[in-house]
This record gives structure tokens, C-alpha cells and sequence, in this order.
């Protein structure tokens, strides 16, 4: 959470440091401000808000200088006021900083630094760290870079940050525990940010940090990297990036969360490109391929994540057992990582995460690897954190995903695991070369199904219209499409406010029954392939309620379509690839709701897309 943005070259800094945060914006949006420096003096505004309540109020400081750093926050410590944005000065005025991260012993230090005559004007921990800064580098008379790295040594937690000294005003300090960073090689200058977007268009060169590292970026000087802990010397790692400017705007759709779901079928294609070579009767990943004694020898596969990506893990518990016959657990990376799991090394933990950053499941992968686990990762971002510390992994290939709530992060990673149960499958002989083939034929399809279940949207913006100030809403579905519940009723209250509740179908009897009355919408899943007959006494069971029922059918479907208020279709496939299709509907109900309530879908209040804090 919260992202941060640097620059020190030959441009001007003001423009570039506002468009950066424009585009970390998504990591948090709690407030935002700017500090850069004239060649005399620091210039900083901040504000409660977001980067365009900090163009207004950086009207009023001088916007010159070609060295400057940015932040827009994601409030943890202190509530969201101006005071309590970043960037933080020191009790001198000499020192400046930005912070993405927890300080978890700042009110030890912070104590420590009040009995020595620091005042504080903010309630963040980010103050407290500048501070210890500050103190260490007067009473140790070391340079920035030293101070920074001593200060560190004394801290508990995590941090991306970004610390400028007026009096070196021909550097930036930047240092990495848990959160990311990057930094941007240009001609003669450099960006730091949280994530490559805010400098793709200036430089494809860039270094991530690994964690407990820092780096003195200095004008006309080589990127050195240290170690915090230790000061040993650590080379940087230059990667060309991908990404290109296009991919990071909204082209041409009112939100990123409409272009993202419109991307879904290109996104596919690029995920099982290369990988799935149907004529051949082939599935080729590399990261499957050079371990795949570790999937045939194992045990059982864990499966850890968060959100919507724990949602795929689940999609992928039915893919695994049902096609490879491997035992699997899913876990939320919350719980595992907390309550001292039984991991052994005939383990294989697959981490899902489509930033690759999230705080829960990089400190899970972690746990498994220190007890002899395997760990899987599949991620989206390329050089995330999880990417790294995973043993091997596969990328989704879903291209930067902007928009808070996760589409097409989704559909590309139950691609990925369908593709490894795939390969397990026939590797385990548990399926024909019969089954196989006509298993990759028909996942080719999926991309042209995802655009027909696009085709629909007109039909569910006018059934959204109809549902749009219900205050509480229920999901069901079975069997693989249970998850897609559970995500479809994530998707709704995300971005809507909307209360909502995922169950399997056959649940609603133990208990929520009881909520359904006239009042009360619910989405049922019920494809033909999948427990259909047992879905449709589900349905009878809601409708003799009265209860609201927009049903998901297969195309040409006529019992469910006399029996429900709505429905909208999806088109045929396997049983197992049906989430592919199923959840389309679903992302675009709570977009069109959430936009006619007048939510900001890109941005829904107090969330940020990368969760990097526990
Ligand atoms: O980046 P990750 O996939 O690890 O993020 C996990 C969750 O925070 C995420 O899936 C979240 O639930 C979605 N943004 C919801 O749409």
C-alpha cells in the first residue's frame, strides 16, 4: 500500500512526480503531496485527497527543481489528514522523506527521540523513522547514506522509502524491506517508484531492490547497492521492462475495472500463448517443466493467497483433484502463516498473487520454504517479491492490471493452474491423450466464449439498473462455480458497498434461507455442465420465497430461464473451464452498479490493489 515516487536528472521533477502518482494512485489514495527542491530550498505540499486535490494545492509552492520525490498514501498509522501525509520533513528542515510500509516499533524510538528535545507534529510512524534519521546521522556525524542505513538497523518492520538531505542535494537515499521498489535508469537521471508505470515512458532499464537492500542514487554515478544489514556490496540486477504506455491507460473505456474486464480475452490468449500447443498434445511451462519431480512426488499441493486470488486457489482445489488426483489445500495466507501449519518437504505450496506483493502470502511462502516446502508461485507482476522468492513460478500474462478490483487477474490465473493441473494430469496418467487433447482444443475456445459472455453487457446494465439500491444481495453456485460466487459477491461489495455473500447452493438451506424475502436479489449460477438439476431446486427453493433470481445459464437453457426474474447467458463448455465464462456476468453487474450508484470503481473507498501490509 501507498506508493512512491522519486526523480533526480536533467527535467523537470513537478510534472513527472504527479503523473507517477497518478499512476501508483491505485496503491492507495488515502492523500498525497510532493516535495521537491529549487536548488535552495525544499518546497512540499501535501493534502487529505488525492493527486489532483495535490495539484490544486501545490499551486501555491514554487514548482521548480529537478530533483523531487512524491507519495500517495494508504493511511496505516493516523488517520488521513494533511498532516499526516507524506512527504515528512526531520525537526531541522534538512531532511525530507516518503514512506510506503510500518514502522512497528515507532512509539519506542519515538519516545526515545522526544526525551531527546524531537518534537512531532504527525501521529505516522514515517516521522519517527526521518527523526531517527535525523539523530543518528548528528550524533554519529555519518553522511545520509550511512545515517540511513544505521537508523534502519534499529527498525522493526517494513518499508520502501526514499529519504532526500537539502545539504546533498545531488542524491536520494532509497532502502527496501517488504514493500517494492524500483528504480528507473535513464540518460543522466533516475526514477524511483513503487512499481515501473510511473517511468515506463522515459527508460525500459530498471532495478528492483531485493529486500534489506538500499542504494545511494546519485547524478552522474553508477546505481551501488548494500546490504542494511550487513553493508556488504550487492550488484544490481538491470531488467528490460515490458510494459508498455498503452497497457497503463484507460484507452478509450470510462474505468480501468470496464477496459480490464474487456481485456480478458486477449489476456488469456497471452496467458496459455506458447504454453498450450494443442496440435502437438503439448503443454510447455518451464517452471512446471525443470520441477516437475517436485508436483509428481508430492504429497498434497497448499495453495495459499488473499482475495480474489485465494478465490482462484479455490477454482484451482476442484481443477487439481478432479483432473490430477493430488490432494489440495487452500488456505487464506492470513491463517497459515499464523497458526504454526504441519509443512513437510514432500509439500508443494502454490502462492497465488496478482501483485505479487501481498504481505500475507509472501510472509506464507517464507514459512513453507524455511520448513523444506516446494514453492509455486503465479503471479502477474514481473520481479514482484512473491515472483523472486519463489523456488519457480509461471507469470500470468495478464498485462497491468489497474482498476482496485481484479478481473482479469482472475481469469489468467485460473488459466495458469488450469494449465498446470493439465500437465499433471497427463504426466499422472490420470487422463487419456484423448481427454487431453480435446481439453486443450476447448480451452483455446475459451478467449471467443469470454467475447460472446461480453456481448451481454447491454442486457446487464438494465438488469443492474433493477438491482442497484438493494442493500444486500446473495451468490450461489456449486461446485466449481462455488468460488465464482464467493468472487462475485467480493466484486459487489468491493466496489458498490453493497452487502453481499457467496454460497455454495446447497448451503443457503442451513441458514441463509432465512434472509429471502421479495426484497432480496440472488445470483445463482447454474450452467448445464455442473449439479444443474440440483441448482434448479436451489432456485425453486429461493423463488418460493419470493426471492429475487438473476440466474448465469449455458446458452439455450429453458428451465432455469421459466423460472428466474433474469437471466443472462454464457456459452457452453467443460465443466471445469465454466468459471472462465461464469464470471464475466459477475464483474460486469457490480461495475454497472457500482457506477450507477456513483462509486468510484477504479478506486473503492479504503482499499488499495497491493496489500503490502499484513
Ligand atoms: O495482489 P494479490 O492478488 O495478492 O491481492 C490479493 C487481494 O488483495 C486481491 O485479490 C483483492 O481481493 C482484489 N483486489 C479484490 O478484487
Amino acid at each position: 500500500m501507498c506508493g512512491i515516487v522519486g526523480y533526480i536528472g536533467h527535467r523537470d521533477a513537478f510534472p513527472i512526480i504527479i503523473k507517477g502518482l497518478q499512476r501508483l494512485e491505485y496503491r492507495g489514495y488515502d492523500s498525497a503531496g510532493i516535495a521537491l527542491f529549487d536548488g535552495t530550498s525544499i518546497n512540499l505540499a501535501k493534502t487529505k485527497g488525492k493527486v489532483e486535490d495535490l495539484k490544486n494545492k501545490a499551486k501555491n509552492i514554487s514548482q521548480e527543481g529537478k530533483i523531487g520525490i512524491g507519495h500517495t498514501r494508504w493511511a496505516t498509522h493516523g488517520i488521513p489528514n494533511d498532516v499526516n501525509s507524506h512527504p515528512h520533513y526531520s525537526n531541522s528542515g534538512d531532511l525530507v522523506i516518503i514512506h510506503n510500509g510500518i514502522i512497528e516499533n515507532y512509539e519506542s524510538i519515538k519516545k526515545e527521540l522526544i526525551k531527546r528535545g524531537y518534537t512531532f507534529t504527525s501521529d505516522t510512524d514515517t516521522e519517527v523513522l526521518v527523526n531517527l534519521i535525523e539523530e543518528v546521522k548528528k550524533t554519529e556525524d555519518v553522511k545520509l547514506g550511512q545515517a540511513v542505513q544505521i537508523a534502519l538497523n534499529q527498525v522493526v518492520g517494513a518499508y520502501a522509502i526514499a529519504v532526500f538531505d537539502r545539504n546533498k542535494p545531488d542524491e536520494i537515499v532509497v532502502a527496501k524491506l517488504g514493500s517494492p521498489l524500483a528504480i528507473g535508469i535513464g540518460e543522466n537521471e533516475f526514477f524511483i517508484a513503487s512499481d515501473a508505470s510511473p517511468f515506463i515512458e522515459f527508460t525500459n532499464n530498471a532495478v528492483y531492490l531485493e529486500d534489506e537492500e538500499m542504494a545511494i542514487v546519485r547524478l552522474g554515478k553508477e546505481i551501488k547497492l548494500r546490504k542494511i544489514k550487513n553493508d556488504a556490496v550487492a550488484y544490481p540486477r538491470i531488467m528490460e521492462l515490458q510494459m508498455n504506455l498503452e497497457e497503463i491507460e484507460k484507452g478509450g473505456y470510462d474505468h480501468f475495472m470496464l477496459k480490464e474486464i474487456y481485456e480478458q480475452p486477449r489476456a488469456i490468449k497471452d496467458t496459455y500463448r506458447g504454453r498450450l500447443l494443442a496440435e502437438q498434445g503439448l503443454i510447455r511451462m518451464a517452471g512446471i517443466d525443470q520441477n516437475l519431480e517436485k508436483f509428481m512426488n508430492a504429497n498434497r499441493i497448499i495453495i495459499v493467497a488473499c482475495g480474489t486470488s485465494w478465490h482462484a486457489g479455490l477454482v484451482a482445489e476442484y481443477i487439481f483433484e478432479d483432473l490430477a488426483r493430488i490432494p489440495v489445500e487452500v488456505e487464506y495466507a492470513s491463517e497459515f502463516r499464523y497458526r504454526n501449519p504441519v509443512i513437510t518437504d514432500k509439500d508443494v505450496l502454490i502462492a497465488i498473487s496478482q501483485s505479487g506483493e501481498t504481505a500475507d502470502t509472501l510472509a506464507a511462502i517464507k514459512l513453507a520454504k524455511e520448513k523444506g516446502a516446494f514453492v509455486f508461485g503465479v503471479c502477474n507482476v514481473v520481479g514482484s517479491s512473491i515472483a523472486r522468492e519463489s523456488h519457480a513460478g509461471a507469470y500470468t500474462h495478464a498485462g497491468p492490471e489497474i482498476g482496485v478490483a481484479s478481473t482479469k487477474a482472475f481469469t489468467t490465473q485460473i488459466t495458469v493452474l488450469t494449465l498446470l493441473a493439465l500437465k499433471l494430469a497427463k504426466e499422472k496418467g490420470t487422463f487419456s491423450q484423448t481427454q487431453f487433447h480435446e481439453f486443450l482444443t476447448e480451452l483455446e475456445t475459451i478467449p471467443s466464449k469470454v467475447e460472446k459472455a461480453l456481448e451481454s453487457n447491454p442486457l446487464i446494465e438494465i438488469i443492474s439498473d433493477v438491482y442497484k439500491e438493494s442493500t444486500n444481495c446473495l451468490y450461489l453456485g456449486r461446485g466449481y462455480n462455488f468460488p465464482v460466487a464467493l468472487e462475485g459477491a467480493l466484486k459487489l461489495k468491493e466496489i458498490s458497498y453493497i452487502h453481499a455473500e457467496g454460497y455454495p447452493a446447497a448451503e443457503m438451506k442451513h441458514g441463509p434461507i432465512a434472509l429471502i424475502d421479495d426484497q432480496m436479489p440472488v445470483f445463482v449460477i447454474a450452467t448445464k455442465k455442473g449439479h444443474y438439476e440440483k441448482v434448479v431446486s436451489n432456485i425453486q427453493e429461493i423463488k418460493s420465497r419470493k426471492g429475487k433470481i438473476i440466474a448465469i445459464v449455458t446458452e439455450g437453457d429453458e428451465q432455469v430461464t421459466e423460472l428466474a426474474d433474469h437471466v443472462i447467458e454464457v456459452p457452453e463448455t467443460l465443466e471445469s473451464l465454466t468459471p472462465l465464462l461464469t464470471t464475466i456476468p459477475l464483474q460486469l453487474l457490480s461495475y454497472h452498479i457500482a457506477v450507477m450508484r456513483g462509486c468510484n470503481v477504479d478506486q473503492p473507498r479504503n482499499l488499495a490493489k497491493s496489500v503490502t501490509v499484513e
